[in-house]
This record gives C-alpha cells, structure tokens and sequence, in this order.
C-alpha cells in the first residue's frame, strides 16, 4: 500500500492460516497499522515499504514438504524484527537450519505451557501460561543462536527467541482470545520489540481508504446497491467522500423493511450534502407483494425475493448503463464464511451475490474486505453515519420475508414491523438502563390464530413471538435469559397496540437445533 510507505506499519506475511486478518487486525487494535500481504512479497518490495516488523502467519501446510510456501532467507538479513506464529514458527526453525516434524498426535486448543524466559517477547508474562495450539508438526531442533523461551508437556519448543538477531517464534496462536496474554506477546512485539509507537486510529483508516479509492476510481462511475443495511450504508458513505455523484447507489424498497428504516436510509443518503451521490430510489413494495402472494414455502419465499430484486436491480442498472464500478459491503467474515468453509446450505442467503451477472461494469470494489463487524461500524462513525445506522442489527437480506411464517400479506407486514418496533424500544430502553445488548433481537409473526378476550369481545388473532439470542459468531447461540418484566412489558404493549396480534410467546430454542432467523 504506497500510503503506507511514510508510516509505520506491521507487515504480515500470509502463509494461508485462517487467522490471518485476525493477526492484522488484533495489531491495529493494539494502535499499530497492520497490513496482510501474501507471503512471496519480493525482499524489494519489503525493502520498498520499509514495515517496522513482520510477521509470519499459520498455514496448513508442513514446512517440510517442498512445495509447500518458504521465504527467500535473505528476509532474515534485512534487520527487521520477524515474529513466527505456528507454520511461521516452524518456517523460520526450518529456514535458519533448524528442524522440524510432524507428531503422530496434533495438540489442538487450550494448552498449558511453562514460560522459561520472560525478558524478551514474553516479557511480563507469568511462570504457567495457557495458550491456544493448533498443530502437528513442531519444532525439533532450534537454529543456532536462538533460546527456548516457552514449553509444554507435549510440546517442548513453544517458543524460541534470538534476541541479537530480533526473530521470535511462537507455536501457539496469540491472536486468539483463548491465548490468555496473546495481545501482551503481541504488544511486546510491536512495542518493546519493533519499537513502534501508538499511532493507528479508524481516522488513519478512512484517510487511507479515501486516498487509496480516489486513485483507483478518479473521475469513473461506480454503482452500489444500498440495502440500508450496517455494510452497505458505509460503503456508500466511504465512496461519496470519494467519487461524489460519480457514485450511485440504488435503494431497493421491497417493501420487508423494519418499521421507518425506509424513512432513516432516505433521510440519510437522499439529498443529504454530507454524502452527496446520485441516489436512486425504488418502490418495489406491490410488485414483491405480488410476486409472493400466497407463497408459504421458506425456501421458495426466500428465492422468489432474491430473484425479484436481481429483476428490479438490472432494470435499473440498465437504465443507468456502463459503469466502470460495482461496489459491495462484502467484510472480512463474509471472506472467510465463503472462502473456507464447505458447509451444507442450511437456508439460501439472499445478498447481494447475483447482481454482478446483471450489471455491465469492469470491476468490483470490495473497500470494507479487510474490516471486522466491529470496525466497520467505528468507520461508519468516522464518516458521520448516525448511531442509528451504525449500530444496526444484523438483518437477512430477505427482511421480514422470513420473519413472517408462511404466507405474506400487507396486513402481517404492518403487524410484524409494529410489534418488532415495540420489542427494539423497550430493549433499547433497557440497554440504556444497564442491560447488556443482546446480539440480534426481533418479533416475528406466526401463522397461527388463537382465541383471546379484549375488553368483553372475543378476539380471533394472530400470535406473534419474541426472538432475543446471544452469540459470538451466529453459528451457534443461545436464547437471552431476558428479565421477566420486560418481557411483559413488551407483550402488554403488543397486544394492546398493535391491531390484530393477542397473543405473545417468547422462543427458548438454542441453535442448533433452531436457527436464529425463523425460516
Ligand atoms: P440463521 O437464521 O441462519 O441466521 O441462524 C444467522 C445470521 O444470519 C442472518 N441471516 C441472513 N443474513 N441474508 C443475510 O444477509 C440472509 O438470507 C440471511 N438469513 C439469515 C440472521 O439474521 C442472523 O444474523
């Protein structure tokens, strides 16, 4: 990154770990710019841009192997201070005349070690460390010149350090939480080691990205489907700092939005001289509700939205004609949840995937492909998005399509959207008061009538229910243990104020077996 060239910054080699942007991320958090770079970077180009140290990331493969990835050793020779972690670890015992092998047993997660030396990298840390393994290979013989510094039962090299030299290796991984005192290894790198000062902020961020897409968009035309959502609304935000009405963005209203986000994605973007852009916004609303009527198959509901808004997308996109952009609000778990996992489809996500076929551009820009959740909403702050926005929950792309079980009508869309309004108040409500947020919370509506008593009528209505759960990383979760009176609160609220719901029921169910979406 030729911005880069002026700062200080943490290099990071990538070796095909799949903590590779986490490494990068957990030394920007610690206040040091930190960039992913692939692992045959040229010794001149590192030369070129000078990083204050590197590091070598995880990778699945076994040093030994000669197709695996190495480096040119002349890397060691160029007085920057490299830090190894797990295959990079082995790589530079394997590079410096050391020797590795593979274990008949791979010691995999939370390990108990023994720190022997703690003047150097693992300064401050205690006498027992536990520490987060994923390997089988493990060093064997420690190059000339570098010390144990770490060890445990099964795995006698943890850590080795040649001080003179400034080159660490650690077999475990400091960038995962379950590695107790990892961010203080990594801090002693950065810090104690590389000699870095504090200097990375979210602002050096947007400077950064703002200068690297002005480069590469300069006066072209750049197109953006605006969802409202937390990703897309700041790379929308982002792009008009930078490409102006060169930008546009189109704003779908299929009409299974949450109650005002229509009004707050408008009022946001639409002639607003903070993000000025050519806005384009479309009522898809009865045109979505036809293509559904009477539809009550998930899967089918949830194909019917994603292909209706590829029609309506390319009708636009044809009006617009050639651009030189597509943009997406692709994140870096995105990355990840695509490129590493093979799983099983459990429910068709509906995003953005099938709008390139359907738009005539040259080239996609992902500006957000390196950012966390997390951070991303700290960019979306900087650039003056409202907190509102900003701190969004996630949403599925097929909005309250899926929070409406069985078939849709416009009558249920009003009810789920009323009582889901409800629900996010008093939450909110209550966060303020104290409360820890829940990770995603909503109401949605079932399809099924009950039998009530208002006032002396009997009522004959809908049921609706509660969905509140916690989770890490949304492939697992809970349901929060939510106080008992907010609960009521809510319920009393629903059924008193939103026409045509008596009844509430609050889902209990983990996932797995549930999922958090309804369908
Ligand atoms: P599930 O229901 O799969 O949801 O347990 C996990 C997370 O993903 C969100 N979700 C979606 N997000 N398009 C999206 O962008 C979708 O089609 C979709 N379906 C579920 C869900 O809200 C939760 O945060």
């Amino acid at each position: 990154m030729d911005s880069m060239k002026q700062k200080q910054f943490i290099m990071v080699l990538d070796f095909g770990g799949q903590y590779n942007q986490l490494i990068a991320r957990r030394v920007r958090d610690l206040g040091v710019y930190a960039e992913v770079f692939p692992y045959n970077t040229s010794i001149d180009e590192i030369k070129n841009l000078s990083p204050r140290g590197i590091i070598f990331t995880g990778g699945p493969n076994s040093v030994n192997d000669t197709q695996s990835p190495h480096v040119d050793k002349k890397i060691f020779d160029l007085g920057i201070p490299i830090l190894g972690i797990c295959y990079g670890a082995q790589l530079i015992a394997w590079s410096l005349d050391g020797a590795v092998v593979t274990d008949n047993k791979s010691e995999y997660g939370r390990t108990v070690t023994e720190v022997i030396s703690n003047d150097g990298l693992l300064s401050g840390l205690g006498i027992e460390e536990i520490v987060w393994m994923s390997h089988t290979d493990r060093i064997d013989k420690i190059p000339n010149g570098f010390k144990i510094t770490q060890k445990s039962n099964q795995c006698p090299v943890c850590a080795i350090e040649n001080d003179d030299k400034k080159i660490y290796a650690v077999q475990y991984h400091p960038e995962v939480k379950h590695t107790v005192n990892g961010d203080k290894v990594l801090s002693n790198f950065i810090y104690k080691i590389c000699g870095c000062e504090n200097s990375w902020k979210m602002t050096d961020f947007l400077e950064l990205a703002k200068n690297e897409l002005k480069e590469k968009i300069g006066g072209k035309k750049i197109l953006c489907a605006l969802s409202g959502g937390v990703d897309s609304s700041v790379v929308a935000a982002l792009l008009s700092k930078v490409a102006s009405t060169n930008l546009t963005c189109v704003f779908v209203n299929h009409g299974l939005l949450r109650k005002n986000e229509e009004k707050e994605v408008r009022d946001t973007f639409e002639n607003n001289k903070m993000f000025p852009m050519n806005f384009v916004y479309v009522d898809a609303r009865s045109r979505f509700l036809a293509a559904l009527k009477g539809v009550t198959e998930p899967e089918q509901k949830r194909k019917i939205i994603g292909n209706e808004f590829i029609k309506v997308f390319e009708e636009e996109a044809k009006k617009i004609g050639k651009v030189d952009f597509l943009a997406q609000g692709t994140i870096y778990p995105d990355v990840i949840e695509s490129g590493l996992k093979g799983s099983a489809t459990i429910k068709s996500h509906h995003n953005v995937g099938g709008l390139p076929s359907v738009v005539d551009f040259e080239e996609i820009v992902e500006p957000l492909r390196f950012l966390f959740k997390d951070e991303v909403r700290k960019l979306g702050l900087e650039l003056g998005l409202s907190d509102k926005i900003v701190n969004r929950q996630p949403f599925p792309g097929p909005g309250l399509g899926i929070r409406i079980i069985s078939d849709i009508t416009e009558e249920k869309i009003k009810m789920v959207q009323d009582a889901d309004f409800i629900l996010r108040e008093e939450i909110d409500n209550y966060v303020s008061n104290g409360m820890s947020k829940p990770s995603q919370y909503y109401v949605a509506l079932t399809n099924m009538k009950t039998v009530g008593v208002m006032g002396d009528f009997r009522t004959y209505n809908y049921a609706c229910v509660i969905r509140s759960v916690d989770t890490e990383d949304f492939m697992t979760a809970n349901a929060t243990k939510l106080p008992y009176d907010l609960l009521e609160k809510v319920m009393t609220r629903i059924v008193n104020e939103v026409k045509g719901i008596n009844r509430v029921f609050y889902d209990l169910t983990s996932k797995p077996p549930g999922t958090v979406e309804m369908e």
